[in-house]
């Protein structure tokens, strides 16, 4: 539980710029505190009359809650709805039709626009021939997508037909893939020829291919084809079909299908602490509630904002923040394909001046690779571009450090501009703690306070809420409509991680520590408690590490930690014992590169440990248990302090601190 010893810091109070609160939706201390009460007041009637007011159903749900079965809440169960109608008919009803929806820039440069009437046109083709293949509402739909009109267009075409989809990230490898398919019993997998970032092209149908051919995924009946660059692919008669093709031949009408707000709009794995990534389920309902209501409040988005928020749709923050929030809204946003740092690191920059984005939402890690390169080539700098169309930062995945958040807001925002540094998880399925811009003063590296209707809380083990000034475990008390509602094929587990039953099973466990600021009460979220690293915010299990390297043939034992660094927030430090005896020198770093890469191939390149070490043994108690807190100094590079006098193998530290 390293994450929860932190003392408490107060630092400088950034306040509410006038002219932002004036129009803001929620534009003062006072309002936001209104919110809050009329949800402590009752819980239930709060976001029943929020899910009115945001959503628009084809049956209204007669019960808001159902708690009979907790954890296994259930929100709005018999109302019924569908999400592509709310993020697409609806604007259209509204008279919104010829509004751009998305804006979307390709790794090239090309821009194309596309109106809420076309999306909804293609969404409905899709659709349609998802139908005339045998997809049914239910049936789960992979999507191995890149940053696409595509990617948005897939995942509203399923939900339009109540299938359930499952975007797996462009940079997983087959292995992992094979397994989400496999997990996800997935009928049709919908990808891409070929994926275009940074200049270079990547094979997505090559890696579909391999997956499929590693047993397990006889569910699946098709595979879809985007054709996004042309690039030769092999095809499977009978299983392979062309997107463009299918689409041709169908309706651009296609009714949508009224689900219960319970039914599952998607499946998304994430790491946990095992080495079986969880299929984290979300709700049609609850979760676009929450979608539709953060991106208003949290980003103050209004009628002429150009949004941008530049996660993958392979993560949840790209499912909440592109493929659905700004739809439920009717926003313009731009959807981009490829890096930050190609051409050259002045990318976001550019693109920024050139769409006039206003609101902006992007990664701590991205924002510090970006300070980097501007500090070291004054072109890319971003005071070459006109950002004056910003009005609204924000941050999310990864803790930022203040000097990181006092940079964007300076050189990005100009300093008018608040930062909303959003905490929330794939299981939340949307903001938990978060600045509401128009009325709360900000702390560099803080997220503030509680969305309303959040009843998060900082307690110690026995689950008793902490004062403030000290570290704890954070907790949610009460359900709220967007949260998980099971692991996908396991409930035991979904109980176990999420609601143990030290806290009499009540409270839903994030797996981070936290600590309230003593004066403000702000939240500071101080890291995980669990094996999850957070490597440039993206979520990585140390035993799904370990499991990749110990299956390569020389490896026999292996353990991972994380260690601070600069860029990435965390860096994957490994600890191997190899087989045959301690390589040295070359050796070791040709070992090295080469168990590296095995874990690219198994999991995917951002899995990739960034240091290997190499020990006779690892340091383990007398009962033979690693003892991963001693490794995690020795990662960091500093001297162990510790009390060693439980380890059996003490000579091993010195061993392991030396670098390949
Ligand atoms: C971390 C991403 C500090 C946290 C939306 C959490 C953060 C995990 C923040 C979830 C933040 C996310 N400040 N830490 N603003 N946002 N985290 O599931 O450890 O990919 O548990 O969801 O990222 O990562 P996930």
């Amino acid at each position: 539980m390293s994450g929860t010893q932190q003392t408490a810091q107060t630092s400088t109070l950034y306040p509410v710029p006038a002219a932002f609160a004036q129009s803001a939706h929620i534009g003062s201390r006072e309002a936001y505190d209104k919110l809050c009460q009329e949800a402590q007041h009752d819980h239930t009637a709060y976001w029943g009359r929020l899910a009115r007011e945001f959503l628009s159903w084809h049956q209204p749900f007669t019960q808001t809650l159902d708690e009979r079965q907790a954890p296994f809440y259930k929100w709005f169960e018999d109302g019924l709805l569908n999400a592509s109608y709310n993020c697409l008919d609806r604007q259209i009803e509204a008279g919104l039709g010829d509004k751009t929806a998305i804006i979307f820039e390709a790794d090239d440069g090309q821009v194309s626009h596309v109106s809420y009437k076309e999306l909804l046109s293609r969404v409905s083709r899709l659709a349609n021939a998802l139908k005339a293949q045998g997809v049914k509402k239910g049936d789960r739909v992979v999507l191995y997508l890149p940053m696409s009109v595509e990617g948005v267009v897939a995942m509203q075409a399923c939900a339009r037909i109540g299938a359930t989809h499952s975007v797996v990230f462009g940079g997983f490898s087959a292995q992992s893939l094979r397994d989400r398919i496999e997990d996800a019993g997935a009928v049709m997998v919908i990808t891409a020829d070929e994926q275009v970032r940074g200049g270079k092209t990547l094979p997505l149908k090559a890696i579909v291919d391999e997956a499929l051919t590693l047993g397990g995924c006889d569910s699946i009946r098709q595979v879809i084809v985007f054709q996004r660059t042309g690039g030769k692919v092999a095809f499977q008669a009978g299983r392979d079909l062309w997107m463009h093709e299918l689409t041709a031949a169908q309706s651009d009408v296609c009714a949508p299908e009224w689900v219960s707000a319970e039914h599952p709009l998607f499946l998304l794995y994430t790491s946990g602490s095992t080495g079986k990534p969880k299929g984290v389920q979300h709700s049609t309902g609850g979760y676009l509630l929450h979608a539709a209501v953060t991106m208003k409040w949290t980003f103050d988005y209004k009628p002429d904002d150009v949004f941008w928020c530049t996660a993958d749709i392979g993560w949840v923050t790209g499912h909440t923040y592109v493929a659905y929030g700004p739809l439920a809204n009717g926003g313009t946003q731009l959807v981009f394909e490829g890096v930050p740092t190609y051409p050259d690191a002045a990318r976001f920059w550019r693109m920024i001046e050139a769409h006039k984005v206003s609101i902006f939402y992007t990664a701590p890690t991205a924002i510090r690779a970006l300070i980097k390169a501007a500090e070291s080539d004054a072109k890319v700098h971003p005071r070459n571009f006109d950002l004056s169309s910003l009005r609204l930062l924000g941050t999310v995945g990864e803790p930022i450090n203040p000097a990181a958040w006092e940079w964007y807001h300076r050189e990005i925002g100009g300093g008018k501009c608040p930062i909303v540094d959003t905490f929330w998880q794939t299981e939340t399925g949307g903001h938990m703690i978060t600045p509401l811009p128009g009325a709360h003063a900000l702390t560099p590296g803080s997220c503030t306070l509680p969305f309303p209707g959040i009843d998060a809380a900082i307690v110690d083990e026995t689950g008793k809420e902490v004062p403030w000034g000290q570290g704890g475990l954070l907790v949610v008390r009460k359900p709220w409509p967007s949260m998980i509602r099971t692991i996908w094929g396991d409930p035991e587990r979904f109980q176990k991680s999420y609601y143990p039953p030290d806290f009499g099973g009540k409270y839903y466990l994030a797996g981070d520590g936290a600590i309230r600021d003593v004066n403000t009460g702000y939240f500071t979220i101080t890291g995980r408690i669990d094996d999850v690293l957070n490597v440039s915010g993206h979520r990585m299990g140390t035993m799904e590490i370990e499991s990749a390297l110990v299956s390569h043939p020389l490896v026999a034992e292996a353990a991972v930690v994380g260690r601070p660094d600069d860029l990435t927030g965390e860096a994957i430090c490994a600890f191997v014992v190899l087989k045959r005896p301690r390589p040295e020198g070359d050796e070791a770093k040709q070992i090295a590169n080469e168990l590296r890469n095995h874990v690219g191939q198994e999991i995917g390149p951002i899995a990739k440990p960034k240091d290997i070490r190499f020990g006779d043994n690892l340091p383990k108690t007398r009962s033979g248990k690693i003892m991963r807190r001693l490794l995690r100094v020795v990662a960091k590079g500093e001297d162990v302090t510790q009390d060693t006098s439980t380890l059996e193998n003490p000579a091993i530290l010195d061993q392991l601190s030396q670098r390949n």
